[in-house]
């Protein structure tokens, strides 16, 4: 059997050498919105701060979600580091098991393990929540997370889908960790948060303000005990989230909606590139209808990522990094000559592997 010589997305995160065509790493290449360059750098935003968070850009985060109060965030190093101190706190607090899709975010199961637990899953079926074996597969369990619009899959759960599970998780007193880093990147169906007092929502300026090495994000709460957990923890691990990024953070939120709206038209622009250019190449795959992933099923996709690299200049990751067993996938994070460049050296690949 073959075994890869590439085992990890760590292996491209940051790579960009000339020539390479990269559907890897899930970074926009869009330009942020210029209003976050207001914030200047001053000596007092290289001191310590608040563990919680600026008070402003939790005020100003409080404001995106109505019924929640600026003392129920916390501002964290992106989502990241929201889920890892949410999982180390549950698990602080006696949890044992967390429910995950499969497929699903490739650092999921590494962070439950990490903070102590153990990841249990739940199948998706064509990219969708089973709500029949989410059912049976919730119960013993102490949290689950979901992710919608989905990576790796670039799905999106149906409302009715969301409001079944917030209504089952609530009754069984099961945490709901809700990830929507990607909610603004919406083609078709609609987002819903769900909002019972178990739920826990992650997000972050990453994807949708195109900026994700500023490693801005924050969790949201409805327990002021857990949210009070969380800054201890945080106190101990990384401190507070940087003064002149937060500072970016809170001038970015006055990004006029045009910003997203443009955006989103060239990302639907390019998952339709994309989408095509993947079937006509005779690939099977699910047509995302968010975030900018795709996920088509390829043989030996250890294989696949090490000749598309080595032979091609391409990255894509290996599905199996997200349990998706069978699969790579793409990012499409870049511009349109180099969707279509990178899909020709695919569509070469393809033939020589033949
Ligand atoms: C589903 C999901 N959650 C969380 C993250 C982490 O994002 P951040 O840059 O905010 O840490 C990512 C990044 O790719 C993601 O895809």
């Amino acid at each position: 059997m073959y075994q890869p010589r590439i085992t990890s997305s760590s292996f491209f995160i940051g790579r960009n050498e000339p020539g390479l065509i990269s559907f890897g790493s899930g970074q926009s290449d869009l330009l942020p919105p210029q209003e976050l360059f207001s914030a200047l750098p001053r000596a007092g935003y290289l001191k310590y701060g608040l563990i919680a968070g600026e008070p402003a850009l939790r005020e100003g985060v409080a404001k995106l979600y109505p019924g929640t109060r600026a003392e129920d965030f916390v501002i964290t190093n992106g989502a990241s580091e929201a889920l890892d101190l949410t999982l180390r706190v549950l698990c602080e607090r006696g949890g044992k098991k967390v429910l995950l899709t499969r497929p699903h975010y490739y650092s999921y199961p590494h962070n439950v393990l990490m903070a102590g637990m153990e990841p249990v899953f739940t199948e998706l079926v064509n990219g969708r929540i089973d709500l029949a074996d989410f059912a049976e597969k919730v119960q013993g369990v102490d949290a689950v997370i979901v992710n919608t619009p989905c990576n790796p899959t670039g799905c999106v759960e149906p409302v009715a889908t969301l409001k079944a599970i917030e209504a089952l998780t609530a009754r069984l007193g099961v945490w709901l960790i809700f990830d929507e880093v990607y909610k603004q990147i919406l083609y078709d169906g609609e987002h819903y948060r769900p909002s019972t007092p178990n739920v826990i929502t992650n997000n972050s300026f990453s994807k949708s303000y195109s900026l994700c090495g500023l490693r801005v994000g924050f969790l949201h709460s409805y327990d002021p005990e857990l949210v009070r957990q969380v800054i201890e923890m945080k106190t101990d691990t990384t401190m507070n989230t940087g003064l002149l990024a937060q500072q970016m953070a809170l001038a970015a939120l006055g990004t006029p909606p045009e910003y997203f709206a443009e955006q989103l038209a060239i990302w639907r622009a390019r998952r339709d590139l994309c989408y095509a250019g993947l079937c006509d190449l005779g690939l099977e795959l699910v047509k995302p209808e968010g975030a900018f992933y795709m996920l088509p099923k390829v043989n030996d996709p250890g294989r696949a990522v090490d000749e598309l690299y080595f032979d091609h200049q391409v990255v894509v990751y290996n599905g199996e990094w997200f349990g998706a067993l069978g699969h790579i996938r793409l990012c499409y994070a870049l511009d349109v000559e180099k969707i279509k460049e990178g899909l020709e050296r695919i569509g070469l690949w393809l033939k020589q592997r033949k």
